[in-house]
């Protein structure tokens, strides 16, 4: 098992659009979700997350709180916080 970089809160926050990246954060974990962007169920609402923290908005649209959806995100990770 490889040990993934370490990024902070700032750097993450640079990665805010499609054109830049899309990054996002969850329970420590880095994400970059740039290629699912196009293929997420919700359609673009995704991009209000970018640069920061889902836990907003997954506590608002609760269809994310299943297995399957954490699944998806986990493909996308790339370091810690
Ligand atoms: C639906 C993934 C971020 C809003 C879904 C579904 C998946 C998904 C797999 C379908 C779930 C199902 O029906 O079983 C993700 C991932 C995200 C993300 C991996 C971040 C990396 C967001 C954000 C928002 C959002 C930030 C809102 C600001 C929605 C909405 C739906 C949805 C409204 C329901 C779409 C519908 O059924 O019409 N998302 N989502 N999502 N997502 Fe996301």
């Amino acid at each position: 098992t490889s040990v993934l970089p370490i990024y902070t809160q700032e750097e993450v926050a640079k990665h805010c659009s499609p054109a830049k990246g899309v990054w996002v954060t969850y329970k420590g974990g880095v994400y970059d979700i740039t290629d699912f962007v196009a293929l997420h169920p919700g359609g673009d609402k995704i991009l209000l997350a970018a640069g920061g923290p889902l836990e907003p908005f997954w506590a608002l649209y609760a269809v994310h709180n299943q297995e399957h959806v954490q699944e998806i995100l986990s493909e996308y990770k790339v370091g810690e916080l």
